[in-house]
């Protein structure tokens, strides 16, 4: 076993944390209180290689591997989760599904773009009812030959503003259950697409979260994902992949509020010392530092499980689940030792603990992570 990174993985980290703390740590604030979608640092993602950073270079992408990708979106979500979240969405949902499941020509026409970054994509498959209950898609996809008809309502999309190139899941043969979903890949700028409002979030309130109305809109039958009823099984080991993205987010926004409580503790004096020289403080950050390690330790070795082909449904889930969980309880401490000033936004680590709660939620909440795990330790 070799905890050690490679000389490659050191400088993908690197550049990631110097344009997260030179570039989106200045603006940071603003754009969350006035949820401004952040359109120039997506751009400069594109130019770093980090919006397909695991596609290989034949198809225009960054060729890294997925310990890389952990350690950038841990960089990344330590300053700005919203940042993170787009890139997420378009490296392990878009176009590692695209990548391992389109065809040929799919992936020249339609990964090629999201790979260099210059488009994003968006995955849409939650609905008004189908959240944590994903089987049931009440989105339609009536087959008419030699196009698909979509019709139905996607809620809570990432990028749903942003995107040009969506995944949708839809149902063609509500009979056959979750065997009856298809996945396609449909241009944003489709007849019959309608682009809800922003959604005005607790956190992450830059990037863009929309609802998206089909009305019957044409979708080729050449931009269908795989075989005749493919759509859920792709959308479930998508999943997978996604949640080793969100679970290093939620890692870097717990490590983001960790540095923040750490430097604020050896600062800060109260009765006659540096609060850090405190116990019940001491104690906090201790439980914290060890907490975080554990999350690294799940999100790497799911990374590393993914990079050598191997299942990776209970370790994305477990990496998940804990991640987030540590995320919200570091955060919550962390803007208690800030004490007053935790409170307010000009320290950050209230913003950093309105972000952690999303990662508890998207992607799989942390019971659908638990459903997972168990389930697979029942059939072991
Ligand atoms: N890989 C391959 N196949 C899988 C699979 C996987 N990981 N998981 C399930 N399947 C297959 C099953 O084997 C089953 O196939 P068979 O009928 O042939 O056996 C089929 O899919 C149906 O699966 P289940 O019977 O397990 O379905 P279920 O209804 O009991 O529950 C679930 C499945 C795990 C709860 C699933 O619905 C789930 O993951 N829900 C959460 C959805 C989710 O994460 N949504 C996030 C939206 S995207 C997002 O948030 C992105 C963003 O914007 C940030």
């Amino acid at each position: 076993m070799n905890f050690e990174f490679t000389e490659e993985q050191l400088m993908i980290q690197q550049a990631a944390r110097d344009f997260a703390q030179r570039e989106l740590l200045q603006d940071v604030l603003e754009r969350d209180e006035k949820a401004i979608f952040p359109a120039e640092h997506v751009k400069k993602l594109a130019e770093l290689g980090f919006l397909g950073m695991m596609v290989p270079p034949e198809y225009d992408g960054g060729g890294m591997d997925s310990v890389s990708y952990v350690l950038a979106m841990e960089e990344i979500a330590k300053i700005d989760s919203s940042v993170a979240v787009i890139m997420s969405v378009n490296n392990s949902l878009v176009c590692y599904g695209l990548n391992r499941f389109g065809n040929e020509e799919q992936k020249q026409k339609f990964l090629k773009p999201l790979a260099r970054g210059e488009i994003i994509g968006a995955f849409l498959l939650s609905e008004p009812e189908a959240g944590s209950d994903a089987t049931h898609q009440y989105t339609s996809a009536e087959d008419k030959g030699d196009y698909y008809l979509l019709n139905g309502t996607k809620n809570w999309i990432t990028n749903g503003g942003s995107a040009s190139t969506y995944i949708v899941m839809g149902q063609t043969h509500p009979e056959k259950k979750s065997h009856g979903i298809n996945a396609f890949i449909v241009n944003k700028d489709t007849p019959g697409i309608t682009v809800g409002p922003h959604e005005n979030k607790m956190g992450m309130r830059s990037s863009d979260t929309h609802s998206v109305m089909f009305t019957d809109v044409k979708v080729p039958k050449e931009n269908r994902i795989g075989e005749d009823g493919f759509g859920f099984k792709f959308a479930m080991m998508v999943l997978e992949a996604g949640r080793i993205g969100i679970a290093s987010q939620a890692l870097g926004i717990a490590s983001g509020a960790f540095e923040r409580a750490l430097a604020y503790s050896k600062e800060r004096k109260a009765f006659g010392t540096e609060i850090i020289n405190h116990q019940s403080l001491a104690f906090k950050l201790s439980d914290m530092a060890v907490k975080i390690e554990n999350a690294r330790n799940l999100c790497l070795k799911a990374a590393w499980l993914k990079d050598n082909h191997k299942s990776i449904t209970v370790a994305g889930a477990m990496a998940k689940q804990y991640a987030a969980d540590i995320a919200m309880e570091v955060t919550t401490e962390a803007v208690q030792i800030h004490g007053g000033y935790g409170y307010v936004k000009e320290y950050h680590v209230e913003r950093l603990m309105r972000e952690a709660k999303l990662t508890q939620i998207y992607e799989g909440t942390s019971e659908i992570q638990k459903i997972i795990i168990s389930r697979s330790l029942a059939k072991s």
